[in-house]
């Protein structure tokens, strides 16, 4: 069975990793203008370098939860047939041993050079303009999609929704797009679709099954009803 699962900031919520959107989220203290957007960058980088810096370091010192292991067994059991599609920029995924993932909005963990396209592996601060290694010049920004630019990937995303039988949505509003049009997608398409968040979100077309809980629980037994059926 060819399963597609798309992740959001729910999962790692759990490793101690702010979701946006509930109360003392991510963008509490700042305004997203200012952080999440190229606008806000232009008008003040130090800012934001500093805003990524800072979620860059707490990102290195969370673990990966039971969520995350759950999606890498099923992984280890289904191989290419899952793909895990993460609106999040933690590795928390990778760290837990997945490898069939797409990070549609990006990593903290790699930089972006405006001046020529690259995207570097990054594990260190950016605030101090580090030159780029690929040409040299100091215009790394964090390699994090803004709102009003490109995700990443959707090409390989659409295709692997359009293709599955079995759409997952975990810990994620549905609140930003293209990511919560994927379940639409892969309905019209004929997946069975399955929500597994804390509690039901305001999805445009129903899940077919909704199961409300903490991820590090309602994510493992659902894996577990995978691998044995
Ligand atoms: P949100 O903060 O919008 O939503 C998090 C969801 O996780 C909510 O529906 C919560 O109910 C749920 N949740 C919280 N704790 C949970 C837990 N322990 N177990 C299960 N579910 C839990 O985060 P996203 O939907 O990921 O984009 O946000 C989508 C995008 O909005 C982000 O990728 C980011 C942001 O703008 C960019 O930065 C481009």
């Amino acid at each position: 069975m060819r399963i597609v699962v798309l992740t959001g900031a729910g999962i790692s919520a759990e490793s101690g990793v702010p979701t946006f959107r509930d109360s003392g989220g991510l963008w509490e203290g700042h305004d997203v203008e200012d952080v999440a957007t190229p606008e806000g960058y232009e008008r003040d980088p130090d800012t934001v370098l500093r805003f990524y810096d800072a979620r860059r370091r707490a990102a290195a010192s969370v673990t990966p939860n039971a969520a995350h292991r759950a999606l890498a067994r099923l992984e280890g059991a289904i191989g290419e047939d899952l793909l895990v599609v993460t609106q999040n920029v933690d590795d928390l995924h990778e760290r837990a041993g997945s490898h069939s993932l797409v990070h549609m909005h990006g990593e903290l963990r790699r930089a972006l050079c405006t001046t020529c396209g690259a995207r570097p592996e990054w594990d260190a601060d950016l605030i101090d303009r580090p030159h780029c290694p690929a040409c040299g010049e100091r215009t790394l920004r964090p390699d994090v999609v803004w709102f009003g630019e490109m995700p990443y990937d959707l090409d390989r995303i659409e295709q692997a929704v359009v293709g599955c039988e079995l759409f997952v949505s975990v810990g994620t509003s549905g609140a930003v797009y293209p990511a919560a049009g994927y379940v639409a997608l892969a309905a019209a398409f004929g997946a069975r679709t399955v929500e597994l968040n804390l509690e039901p979100s305001d999805a445009a077309v129903p899940f077919d099954e909704v199961r409300a809980g903490r991820a590090t629980e309602v994510v493992p037994a659902w894996v577990e009803e995978v691998l044995v059926a």
